[in-house]
């Protein structure tokens, strides 16, 4: 597995991850063949944005557009997500007001809340999106292996294709920190267009008030744009794009959770 040459990496996390993607993971990279899962969500007319094609996450040559982000995602996302990624997620899942019948969990990556979305909510339909198939390859898996009926697909956040007012609740599960902030600002743009009026909006991403002094963490997990986010405000991306009730608490140790309403009238 290609993973930058970086000192960090290499003496440290390379290894612990290597160790922490498990045998599953392991034999998922060796034996998928992954031009093959991939070409059966490729949207033959998108276009990578240079913004995303062009940077290394996590220090992964190639960003998510490989394999090996598919399979060692999980893993470094558990260190990322103290005290528990588990509780972080449900955290999400209990902000959730009402019971939206139409969930749309945007940037879905493997899944992970995606699959959690549709465990505390089965009535509902659960789509995930993701510009990456090689995380839609993962994702999937994991579903299949737990039986969770959801709907995978590629394409952009910040222009989905998918109808107006066609979903009751919008997730962003840390997402944002992933993209520079005129991207997260159109992605939220978008979130609002695909909602129907009523309907809500739950982002889960690194608590900027933290992340402001923090320079140290966003360099070991070598996030391109975190650093840009966090000296912003989602509360005020939010409230630009027109949602109502906006606000933001901060949870564990790193995490925020902010929420929004589409207007009932317009
Ligand atoms: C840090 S991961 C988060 C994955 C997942 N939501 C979670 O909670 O673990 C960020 C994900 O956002 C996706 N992503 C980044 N920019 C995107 C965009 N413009 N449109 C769709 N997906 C995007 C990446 O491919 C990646 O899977």
């Amino acid at each position: 597995m290609e993973i930058s040459r970086n000192p960090i990496w290499t003496l440290f996390l390379k290894s612990l991850v290597r160790a922490l993607i498990g045998q599953e993971n392991q034999r998922l990279y060796d034996t998928v063949d992954w031009r093959q899962a991939c070409d059966r969500f490729q949207q033959a007319d998108l276009i990578y944005p240079t913004y995303y094609s062009h940077q290394n996450f996590h220090g992964i040559e190639g960003g998510y557009l490989t394999s090996v982000a598919a399979v060692t995602y999980d893993a470094i996302t558990a260190l990322a997500c103290p005290p528990s990624e588990t509780w972080i997620r449900q955290q999400l899942i209990n902000a959730i007001q009402g019971q939206p019948k139409r969930i749309l969990d945007l940037g879905c990556g493997t899944g992970s809340t995606t699959l959690m979305l549709k465990q505390s909510l089965p009535a509902a339909l659960v789509m995930g999106l993701d510009l990456s198939p090689y995380m839609l390859t993962m994702a999937e898996h994991k579903a299949q292996q737990v039986g969770l009926p959801i709907q995978w697909r590629h394409g952009l956040a910040e222009a989905t294709g998918l109808e107006e007012g066609s979903f009751d609740l919008v997730t962003l599960s840390m997402v944002l920190h992933e993209t520079p902030p005129s991207i997260a600002q159109l992605i939220l743009a978008e979130s609002f267009r695909l909602l129907q009026p009523g309907g809500q909006i739950i982002v889960l991403d690194g608590s900027q008030k933290i992340l402001r002094h923090t320079d140290w963490l966003i360099k070991l997990f070598r996030e391109p744009y975190s650093k840009v986010y966090a000296a912003e405000s989602v509360d005020a991306w939010l409230t630009f794009a027109q949602f109502e009730a906006v606000h933001t608490r901060y949870i564990g140790w790193i995490h925020q959770i902010s929420q929004g309403f589409k207007p009932d009238t317009p």
